[in-house]
């Protein structure tokens, strides 16, 4: 029995980066690409299906990636949890049917739109129709299917049929709904009104541990080398091709959508802080909640990886 601590203690320095991240959309896929070509931690990493969520949950999970509303939505409970690298931003896009007599965002007004209520979708659709003055509650948003398998009357085909007259999520499903109106498609797109902050999460408790802070750090560290690929050669080093393999989509539609992902790393404070003070405030009336003081989402935001690599 005297090998045990021994024995345990190897074990746990042999432990791998455990990861959550949505598996699904194009936001994640520098996380793959950064194992298989650039990380160089202690041990494996392993991304695993889930989210910031499991940050609260689950003490084994070192790093999550979520786009900022669920950050926001999970730290307001959780406040060891850090947002600590940002993998990509992306300017969501409406699309809506020309011929329901859309022509402007305004013209939405009283119209039906696809979005995913308790997302980051709805909360862009509600700041897009705000900004031209058209409140919630002056429109209806109808749930979208964005998780496979959906049923075969969901996007993009609830477009087609007439059941929705626009949509507002993350990509492709917009492209995907651009190319089945054709010339009938009206995108709305608006950077400085909303962009998804893809982020990537760690609690303090994991950075407070010299042992996985390394590896959180050389997994950052691996990050930055893929966004400087995904950034400036996407097409020479066949990240499309990885990207759609990895998402199971087309190459096509990847490329198609590629120049929405602004791919960020670091960021600008004031201008973050603005931001999530913003978004906080509104969701903490959706969740009927107390919005979380500036100085607390301030603590929020950790540089200190980002310093260190
Ligand atoms: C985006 O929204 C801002 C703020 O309302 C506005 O000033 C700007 O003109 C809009 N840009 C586009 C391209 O519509
Ligand atoms: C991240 O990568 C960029 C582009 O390669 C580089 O300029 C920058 O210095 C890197 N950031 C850090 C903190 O190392």
């Amino acid at each position: 029995m005297r090998f045990l601590p021994i024995l345990l203690l190897y074990l746990h320095h042999g432990a791998a980066l455990k990861v959550a991240t949505s598996l699904a959309w194009i936001e994640h896929t520098p996380q793959p690409y950064a194992i298989k070509n650039f990380y160089k931690g202690s041990s494996s990493a392993t991304l695993t299906s889930g989210g910031v969520a499991n940050l609260g949950t689950d003490k084994s999970f070192d790093l999550a990636a979520n786009a900022e509303t669920q950050g926001l939505k999970q730290y307001a409970s959780h406040r060891k949890i850090r947002l600590i690298y940002i993998v990509c931003e992306v300017a969501y896009r409406i699309v809506a049917d020309r011929s329901k007599g859309i022509k402007s965002l305004a013209d939405l007004k009283g119209k039906k739109i696809g979005s995913i209520k308790g997302t980051s979708a709805a909360i862009f659709v509600e700041k897009m129709m705000r900004n031209v003055g058209v409140k919630e509650g002056e429109y209806t948003v109808v749930n979208v299917c964005m998780k496979t398998p959906c049923a075969s009357n969901t996007l993009p085909s609830q477009l087609k049929s007439g059941a929705i007259d626009a949509f507002g999520v993350w990509e492709p499903a917009v492209e995907l709904g651009a190319q089945t109106l054709g010339p009938n498609a009206v995108i709305f797109q608006n950077a400085s009104i909303y962009r998804e902050v893809y982020a990537l999460y760690s609690t303090t408790e994991a950075l407070d541990d010299p042992k996985r802070r390394k590896d959180i750090v050389e997994f950052v560290r691996a990050l930055n080398k893929t966004l400087d690929v995904f950034a400036n050669e996407p097409k020479k080093a066949g990240v499309y091709d990885f990207v759609a393999k990895e998402v199971g989509m087309d190459a096509s539609v990847v490329e198609a959508v590629w120049d929405d992902h602004k791919w960020s790393g670091r960021w600008d404070d004031k201008e973050l802080l603005d931001f999530l003070v913003e978004e906080d405030t509104y969701l903490a009336q959706v969740d009927k909640r107390t919005p979380v003081p500036r100085k607390e989402l301030q603590n929020f935001l950790d540089t200190s990886v980002l310093d260190e690599l």
